[in-house]
């Protein structure tokens, strides 16, 4: 095996980010055959994966391959959502989850099911349903045929996505999104109670976002996820895991110490934890495309270090896998006062392996070994 690492020094010079542009690998190949980071992860027990919309390998073999060569895990970008599955009451449309599950399944893939419980991504008529007073029935009836239809397929669900916002004005530090509102808070109960009634074997998260800076909003936010957790696991409530989406903006205050505490308090609560949405945003950054990349890299760098020193971190994928397909490019949070494109993931739009790539390749590698759990592709 012929080891080729392009390390941060070397792109740093100038000379590095001409050989990452010009090697079609990954920086890392066994004889002709680049390593993705699924394996690379894969040898420090780490799962490693990325969303994926169907739409957009449909017409393009490039990225389907490199989403088979680099990823472990996929996650539904949108098709296991309420507005992927129900287009009516009572209606479910299986198609584009049962098409991820069979590409899963020939590339020796895990799937994330993302997400049951989320205030957006609605089809019109649940609110409705909600005002009618069928909250209870059509979420026990939802998470019921999904999570059961693909019972021990599934191994991972995201079930509550984004369920506290602690400047929203409720003392407990939860979202009033139209479920809480009908349900009030023991619509998570239900949530996660439907899901484990469903499958007994899957690994049921807890997803929320702005968890990893060092700002007063994001303290209030990880105080409040905690409250939460704690409330839950006390109701016997069963909740497995934390899920940090880990937007990552730079510019954004950064302390290690404060993030690695936290993951420590999540931990001390007998949970595990997943990065599951990963994408660096660099509009405050200003430069050519290798000093922007080299920023994207650096900052992951400092985030994956700290989450990964924890061995209850399990996995980490991110919100796509090359900057052809970012939600970001269709999200005020994308924009670049320059205009240019956001680059937040680990491959170009070339399909072309950038630092980011391998920061996290050098993340798994210096990652402690952890067991592999259970639900993880072999
Ligand atoms: C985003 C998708 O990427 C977009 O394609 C869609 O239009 C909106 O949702 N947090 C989440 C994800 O939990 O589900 C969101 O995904 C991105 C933010």
């Amino acid at each position: 095996m012929r080891a080729q690492r392009i390390g941060r020094r070397a792109v740093l010079s100038g000379l590095g980010a001409g050989l990452v542009l010009a090697s079609p690998g990954n920086g890392t190949t066994a004889g002709s055959k680049p390593i993705g980071l699924r394996a690379i992860a894969a040898s420090r027990g780490l799962a490693y994966g990325a969303a994926l919309g169907l739409r957009s390998v449909d017409e393009d073999q490039a990225l389907a391959d490199a989403y088979t060569r680099e990823c472990a895990v996929l996650v539904p970008e949108g098709d296991a959502k309420w507005a992927g599955l129900r287009p009516a009451a009572g209606v479910f449309r299986f198609d584009g989850l049962d098409r991820l599950l069979g590409i899963a399944d020939r590339h020796g893939q895990s799937v994330r099911g993302h997400t049951l419980l989320w205030h957006e991504a609605l089809p019109a008529w649940v609110p409705e349903a909600l005002r009618a007073g069928q909250g209870y029935d059509i979420l026990s009836d939802h998470i019921f045929t999904v999570v059961g239809r693909y019972r021990g397929r599934i191994p991972v669900w995201d079930v509550v996505n984004e369920a506290v916002a602690p400047d929203e004005g409720r003392e407990d530090g939860l979202r009033p999104t139209p479920w809480l509102r009908a349900l009030g808070p023991r619509c998570l109960d239900l949530a996660f109670k439907a899901a484990r009634a469903a499958d007994p074997g899957a690994v049921l998260m807890l997803n929320d976002h702005d968890l990893e800076y060092a700002s007063p909003l994001q303290d209030r936010r990880r105080r409040a996820v905690l409250r939460l957790l704690e409330t839950l696991l006390a109701r016997g409530v069963p909740v497995d895991g934390l899920g940090l989406q880990s937007h990552l903006r730079i510019g954004r205050p950064f302390d290690p110490r404060i993030l690695h505490r936290f993951i420590g308090e999540v931990a001390g609560l007998g949970l595990m934890v997943m990065i599951t949405e990963l994408d660096v945003g660099d509009a405050a950054v200003t430069g050519d495309i290798p000093t922007r990349d080299q920023a994207v890299a650096d900052h992951a760098s400092a985030f994956l270090d700290t989450v990964l020193d924890h061995a209850c971190v399990k996995a980490v994928t991110c919100w796509g896998l090359s900057d052809r397909q970012s939600w970001l490019h269709h999200h005020p949070a994308g924009w670049r006062p320059d205009g240019q494109p956001m680059r937040p993931l680990p491959l170009d739009v070339e399909l072309r392996p950038k630092p980011l790539w391998q920061a996290l390749a050098d993340a798994f590698r210096n990652a402690p070994k952890r067991s592999s759990a259970a639900w993880m592709p072999g």
